[in-house]
C-alpha cells in the first residue's frame, strides 16, 4: 500500500527534471555501443535511421511512461495498480522491477571496471603501455577475482549513498552538478582528438553516409539501441516522471533529453574514432574499445594521461547517473509498497545487487568456476543482459504503448500530456496516433527478431 502520510518528493524545477532524466539516458551505452554501431552500420545513414527510431518509438514510449508516472505519482507497480486496479496490468510493473535488477547485475560490474580504470589512470598505470600490456591490464581488471568485486561494491556504495540522500538532495543535486561536468570533459576530449593528424579518417568512419550497409539488421539494431539509450520499457521514466513538476512540458523534456543524449553519443564518437584512426588502430566494440584501445591510443598523445583521467571520469559519471535511475525504480517500489524507509530500501537493494551481481563479475573469466557454467552457450553476465535487453525491455515497451494508447481514457492522456493547454493538443494527438500504430508494430518486430523467431540477414 502506498503511504499517504509522507509527502512525496518531486524534483524542484524544470532544469532539475531535464538533468535527472538526461542522467538516466546518458550511460555506458553512449560510450561503448553507440559510436561503434554507428561506424559499422553505415555512419551517417545509421544515424539517420537512429534518429527516426528515436522519433517514432523512443519519444512516444517516453511520453507514455511520463504520463503513467506523473498522473499517478507512484512507483512503477503502484502506478499500474492505480490506473487499472485489480487487473494483470500491474505485471508490466513487475517485469520492470525484474528488468531493473537484471540490468543492474551486469551494469554495476562494468561500472566497477570503469571506476577502477579511473583509479588506474589517476595512478598513472597507462603511461607508456603497449598492446600487450593493455591486454594484461584489462585481464587483471576483469579476472580478479577480488578486484572486480571490490570495485562493484564501491560502485554500489556510491549509488546507494546518493539514493539514501533522496530525490532532491541526492539524484537532483548529483545530476545537476555532474552532467555539465560530463559535457565539458567530453568537449575537451573532442578538441584533442580532432586536432590530431589524420583525425579526419575517424570522422569519416562515423559520418560517411553509406546506405549499402543499412541492412534490416542495422535498422533493428538502431531500434534496440534507441530503446536502451533512452532507458525505456521498464519504468525508469515512469518513476522519474512521478517526480516531475506539475507544469513541466513533457514534450519539451522528452525532445530535449532525446536530442542531448544523441549529441553526447556523437561527441563520444568524435572523441574516440579520430584518435583510434590517428594511431592506425582498428575500431572495435564493447570492452575491447573502452578498456584496451582507448588507454592505448590516448596514452600516445601529448597530455594523454590527463585525457584518460578526463575520459574515465566522464564515463564514471555517465554510468553512475544511469544507475541512479535504475535503482531508484527499486527504491521507490519498496518504500511505497512495503512502507520501509528510503534508507533501508537503498541499502537492501544495493546489497542484493552486489551479491547477485557478483555472479556476473565472476562469470567473465572462462577458467573460473562461475565462468564455466553456461546455459545454452551463455554465462551469467550474458543471460542478465539478454533477458533484460532482448526480452523484458521490448515486451515492456510494447505493453506500455498499448496501455496508454488503448486502455487509458484518451482524454486523461491528452490532458496530462498537454498540461490541458490547447497549444499542445495537436502535438499530443499526433503522438497518440504514432503510439497506437507505428510504435507497437516496430516493437513486436524487434522482439521477434531478438528472440530469433524472425531472422533478418
Ligand atoms: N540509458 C542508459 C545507457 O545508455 C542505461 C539505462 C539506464 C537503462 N536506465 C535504463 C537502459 C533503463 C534500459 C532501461 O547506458
Amino acid at each position: 500500500m502506498s503511504s499517504g502520510l509522507k509527502k512525496r518528493e518531486t524534483f524542484s524545477s524544470g532544469i532539475a527534471v531535464f538533468f535527472a532524466t538526461l542522467g538516466s539516458a546518458v550511460g555506458l551505452g553512449n560510450i561503448w555501443k553507440f559510436p561503434y554501431l554507428t561506424g559499422v552500420f553505415g555512419g551517417g545513414a545509421f544515424l539517420l535511421v537512429y534518429v527516426l527510431c528515436v522519433i517514432f518509438v523512443g519519444i512516444p514510449v517516453m511520453l507514455a511512461e511520463f504520463f503513467i508516472g506523473r498522473n499517478t505519482r507512484s512507483n512503477v507497480i503502484g502506478a499500474f495498480k492505480k490506473l487499472a486496479p485489480g487487473t494483470m496490468w500491474k505485471h508490466v510493473g513487475t517485469m520492470g522491477v525484474g528488468a531493473a535488477y537484471l540490468i543492474m547485475f551486469f551494469y554495476s560490474c562494468v561500472a566497477g571496471w570503469v571506476y577502477y580504470y579511473l583509479f588506474k589512470s589517476l595512478r598513472g598505470d597507462f603511461v607508456g603501455i603497449t598492446t600487450e600490456s593493455a591486454k594484461t591490464q584489462f585481464a587483471q581488471t576483469v579476472i580478479g577475482p577480488l578486484t572486480p568485486i571490490i570495485w562493484q561494491i564501491i560502485v554500489m556504495v556510491v549509488v546507494g549513498a546518493i539514493l539514501i540522500m533522496g530525490v532532491q538532495k541526492g539524484i537532483e543535486r548529483v545530476t545537476k552538478t555532474l552532467m555539465p561536468v560530463l559535457f565539458l570533459l567530453i568537449v575537451i576530449c573532442d578538441i584533442r582528438a580532432l586536432t590530431l593528424p589524420n583525425a579526419f579518417e575517424g570522422v569519416r568512419f562515423l559520418f560517411n553516409v553509406d546506405f549499402s550497409k543499412l541492412s534490416a539488421v542495422a535498422i533493428l539494431t538502431a531500434l534496440g539501441l534507441a530503446f536502451f539509450k533512452l532507458s525505456l520499457g521498464m519504468g525508469t521514466m515512469v518513476t522519474y516522471g512521478s517526480y516531475f513538476t506539475k507544469g513541466n512540458n513533457l514534450f519539451r523534456t522528452a525532445a530535449s533529453v532525446a536530442f542531448s543524449d544523441t549529441l553526447v553519443s556523437v561527441l563520444a564518437g568524435l572523441a574516440i574514432f579520430p584518435a583510434v584512426f590517428a594511431f592506425g588502430m582498428k575500431p572495435g566494440a564493447g570492452p575491447g574499445l573502452l578498456f584496451m584501445t582507448i588507454p592505448l591510443v590516448f596514452s600516445k598523445m601529448p597530455f594523454g594521461n590527463q585525457l584518460l583521467v578526463a575520459f574515465f571520469f566522464l564515463s564514471s559519471i555517465a554510468a553512475t547517473t544511469a544507475m541512479l535511475s535504475l535503482v531508484e525504480v527499486l527504491v521507490a517500489y519498496h518504500t511505497e509498497e512495503f512502507n520501509i524507509s528510503r534508507r533501508t530500501a537503498s541499502i537492501v537493494n544495493s546489497l542484493i545487487i552486489v551479491v547477485i551481481g557478483s555472479t556476473a563479475a565472476l562469470s567473465v573469466d572462462p577458467s573460473s568456476l562461475l565462468g564455466s557454467i553456461k546455459f545454452m552457450g551463455k554465462g551469467f553476465f550474458d543471460w542478465y543482459d539478454y533477458i533484460s535487453s532482448n526480452i523484458l525491455l521490448p515486451v515492456g515497451g510494447f505493453f506500455i504503448a498499448i496501455f496508454v494508447g488503448y486502455i487509458m481514457k484518451q482524454k486523461a492522456v491528452l490532458d496530462e500530456l498537454s498540461n490541458s493547454s490547447p497549444k499542445l493538443a495537436v502535438a499530443t494527438k499526433i503522438y497518440l496516433f504514432i503510439l497506437k500504430t507505428i510504435t507497437p508494430v516496430l516493437l513486436i518486430i524487434i522482439f521477434l527478431n531478438s528472440i530469433g523467431v524472425i531472422n533478418f540477414k
